[in-house]
């Protein structure tokens, strides 16, 4: 199947437990936080969910949260030189699946795109300069791809930690 066009994509926020039998993604407890977790976690103000349809159909969804990230976590080039804090303001992606039955179809490059949108968004309003994210190994190349970096002192970790700067990108736009 080809790429799904990004126009017919829509991303929601999270409003109503989604129906438990549209979303299935590759991992159980990917699946298993929309299901169970998402909205409850929304109310208590400790992540916010997005849902990326298609077609009515649920086709992905991403779950944002703050985070902050150490500055020696980060390469040297990417740091802003004397910089007095340990910790750099950040956004974190907390989940992100694409249905499995849509994968390789541009849809996680759509989210991650979106949370960039949202990201520098957030950071008119609030400091915030990168966005976070613990990988599953199998999808390190993909956040690769898109410009993350791995923290290396979490490279053979069991979910790298990885992180994109939002500083370059900001400056092109
Ligand atoms: C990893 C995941 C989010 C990728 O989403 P996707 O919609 O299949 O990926 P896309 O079609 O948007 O891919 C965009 C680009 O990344 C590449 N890519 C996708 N998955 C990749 C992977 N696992 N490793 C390396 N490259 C990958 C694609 O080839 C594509 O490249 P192109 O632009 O040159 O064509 C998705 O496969 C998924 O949900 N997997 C299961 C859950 C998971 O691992 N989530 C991440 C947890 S942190």
């Amino acid at each position: 199947m080809g790429k799904t066009p990004d126009k017919e994509l829509q991303i929601v926020p999270l409003t109503e437990m989604p129906d438990n039998s549209s979303f299935c993604c590759k991992s159980a407890e990917l699946n298993d936080f929309l299901k169970n977790d998402a909205l409850k976690d929304q109310e208590y103000m400790v992540s916010r969910t997005y849902l990326c349809c298609w077609n009515k159909d649920i086709v992905g969804y991403l779950a944002l949260v703050a985070d902050t990230l150490e500055v020696e976590a980060i390469d040297e080039y990417d740091k802003i030189a004397g910089y007095l804090y340990h910790r750099y303001p950040a956004v974190k992606i907390a989940r992100l699946a694409v249905h499995k039955d849509y994968e390789r179809r541009g849809i996680g490059k759509f989210m991650l795109l979106t949370t960039i949108g949202k990201a520098i968004a957030i950071s008119k309003e609030i400091g915030c300069r990168y966005i976070t994210v613990d990988s599953k190994p199998e999808s390190v190349g993909f956040y690769e791809k898109h410009g993350f970096r791995i923290v290396e002192k979490y490279r053979h970790s069991d979910t790298p930690k990885m992180y994109l700067n939002m500083y370059p990108i900001l400056k092109r736009v």
